[in-house]
């Protein structure tokens, strides 16, 4: 088996792991699935999981935000340690957002890739990620509601990565950078139409 096509399986499915939904329904006993925005993310388990108990959904929402975010990652420093290439590692991170977004557990249906994006994308692109990263936390604690702080925290990493690398080191081109914000911009049209409406929540 080509190493590399074992690198991509391995994103694709590790990231698949619905470790919100996992850990929602073990620890709490809900379905995030069926609850809150249905999402599987950190915020709806926190949101969810709020409701029966405060304490336990800080807990499980941090969880599932590290390990949602770890997964993709570790297949990169994985990959790292093999010496593969850049372009292999982008398509490392690029597969990663897929596999959590479109998820092989759960009928190719997934997370938003917010985690998981900044989690890739902080091992390829560490200063652009921690602005990106600075800025989300910024406008969450400023505004209080989860899509509209991701998709700030997005431009700010486009806007950052243009900047602080014209090129791209060893690929020259943006576009798996695109590939990855455009999937999380397109599972944001639910929160965006919402948002639009104002009928978007505060919660968290
Ligand atoms: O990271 C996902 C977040 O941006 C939105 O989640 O549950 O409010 O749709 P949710």
């Amino acid at each position: 088996f080509n190493q590399n096509i074992l690198l991509y399986l391995s994103a694709y499915l590790l990231s698949g792991i619905p470790f919100g939904y996992l850990l929602a329904k073990q620890f709490a006993g809900v379905d995030i699935k069926h609850a809150g925005s249905g999402n599987i993310g950190a915020t709806n388990v926190l949101r969810v999981v709020k409701e029966k108990d405060p304490a336990l959904a800080k807990k499980l929402g941090a969880a599932t935000l590290f390990l949602d975010a770890i997964k993709g990652m570790v297949v990169l420093f994985a990959a790292m340690m093999l010496d593969a290439p850049e372009s292999t590692l982008w398509t490392i991170a690029v597969l990663a957002v897929v596999g959590h977004c479109f998820s092989a557990f759960l009928a190719f249906e997934g997370g938003k890739g917010v985690a998981t994006g900044f989690g890739v994308l902080l091992v390829m692109m560490p200063i652009p990620s921690l602005i990106a990263i600075g800025v989300w936390l910024g406008a969450s604690k400023g505004l209080k509601i989860s899509s509209l702080s991701s998709l700030i925290g997005l431009a700010a990493l486009l806007v950052a990565s243009y900047i602080i690398y014209p090129e791209v080191p060893g690929i020259g081109s943006h576009s798996p950078i695109w590939i990855i914000a455009m999937i999380i911009f397109y599972k944001h049209i639910p929160n965006i139409i919402r948002l639009i409406n104002k009928e978007e929540g505060k919660v968290v």
